[in-house]
């Protein structure tokens, strides 16, 4: 396929800052686009995300040059012929960098994403059957697939860390629903998420019903145990405490000293990595855990394999697993780069990835990082950003790759449209 004509513009995501939407256009026609999100809690070690830093436009978070840098480098794109993985390697060239600080990742994953919402098109396929046949190198023509993969939802309902005004240091509080197929487990999040609702109401009283970044609720607490135990009377009190799991997002890079080496996972409580173990321990003891993500810091290597070490096993049954083990799910550890993924798999780190197409840049390596956790029986988590907007890019790619989604509260227009993608998708297929 030949591209005929790219075009950037700057927009704003879900926090209202700027980020950028591109659009691909080929010989045929075909036209796709992509609107890129961004993170607050990012790990420094993801690729780089091009902001303008001057100061007088939206607080130096305006992305023109980015968006320039699109328009600059589109005449050297054009009346080539293009597979996905030729182009995103082109983009890579282009930039030449190690962490895309050239161009830009930002402006890097609008190009491939929008190549990639084009070339489906091309070849007259749903976005996820595009993908699907990326990763396992099937040629494009070849007939639809026949099986519906389950995705599971991972709905983070009770914000705290940089996506909330609280004190709760763990970043989010997510339910997992276990049974069932999308549509259901969809219905099950959102009436525990009501529930949870009139709960913090009776509780906390009506002002603390406001929500964070990702559209769950952020009451005034600081306290963990204090957020789980809502979310075990919502499950309770909906009947499903049978069929659900939960999830910790502690994204521990954010309350982690590195002088003194302590994790402030409470307001008063400052822990090293064995005492944090054991914090998680108790809450694996009293709750239906199945889930931690990012339990220590980024660079926190002995913290991370002290923890795979002994963490306890959950009191549910893991169904993405077929080890009786809490998954260890790495996010700001791996940052979605093959590199990164390698030498975690080597040190025991963990045992989960979460992928965020805009922490490494392209589709082809995004891809490629699933493909290797994949290949050492990890389960995969596609993820949002909490700076999103409403493409649904990332539902099909959680369909393609038939692993789990990490997509926030089912409220928010920018969070409901991935829901409301795969609902379509499971009504469709
Ligand atoms: P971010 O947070 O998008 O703000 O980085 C999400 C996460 O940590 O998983
Ligand atoms: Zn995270």
């Amino acid at each position: 396929m030949e591209i005929i004509s790219i075009d950037a513009i700057e927009i704003l995501d879900s926090r209202g800052n700027p980020t950028l939407k591109a659009t691909v256009v080929l010989q045929d026609g075909s036209k796709g686009t992509f609107m890129v999100p961004s993170g607050a809690s990012t790990g420094i070690h993801e690729a780089h995300e091009l902001r303008d830093n001057d100061k007088q436009r939206y607080h130096g978070k305006g992305v023109q040059k980015a968006v320039q840098n699109i328009l600059s480098i589109s005449e050297k794109l054009y009346f080539r012929e293009f597979t996905q993985e030729s182009f995103d390697k082109a983009l890579i060239e282009l930039d030449a960098t190690e962490n895309k600080e050239i161009l830009g990742a930002n402006a890097i994953l609008g190009l491939s994403c929008a190549f990639a919402r084009a070339s489906a098109k091309f070849y007259n396929l749903p976005l996820h059957e595009y993908l699907y046949r990326m990763k396992h190198s099937i040629s494009y023509s070849n007939k639809k697939r026949q099986v519906k993969p389950q995705v599971t939802p991972f709905a983070n309902v009770i914000n705290g860390g940089l996506h909330a005004g609280n004190d709760l240091q763990v970043q989010e509080f997510m339910i997992i629903p276990l049974k069932g197929d999308f549509t259901y487990k969809t219905r099950v999040v959102s009436e525990i998420y009501h529930t949870l609702k009139s709960l913090i109401e009776k509780q906390y009283g009506k002002e603390s019903t406001a929500i964070g970044d990702e559209g769950g609720f952020a009451p005034a607490l600081s306290k963990s145990k204090e957020a789980l135990d809502l979310l075990v009377e919502a499950t309770k009190q909906c009947g499903y405490s049978e069929e659900i799991g939960f999830a910790l997002d502690a994204a521990a890079s954010d309350f982690y000293n590195t002088e003194t080496k302590k994790y402030q996972i409470e307001k008063d409580l400052h822990l090293d990595y064995k005492e944090l173990t054991q914090y998680y321990n108790e809450l694996l003891k009293e709750y239906p855990l199945i889930s931690i993500e990012d339990p220590m810091a980024e660079d926190d290597f002995e913290g991370f394999m002290y923890f795979m070490a002994n963490s306890l096993e959950p009191k549910e049954k893991n169904i993405f697993s077929n080890k009786k083990k809490v998954l260890v799910v790495g996010d700001d550890l791996l940052v979605t780069n093959p590199k990164r993924i390698l030498e975690a798999q080597k040190e025991k780190l963990c045992n989960s990835l979460l992928l965020k197409i805009n922490q490494i840049g392209t589709l082809t390596e995004a891809i490629q990082a699933h493909k290797l956790a994949e290949s050492s029986g990890w389960h995969t988590i596609v993820s949002h950003r909490s700076g999103e907007t409403p493409d649904d890019f990332i539902a099909d790619l959680a369909y393609a790759l038939e692993s789990s989604i990490k997509l926030g509260a089912p409220a928010r227009g920018e969070r409901v449209a991935k829901y409301n993608r795969l609902l379509e998708l499971y009504h469709n297929n």
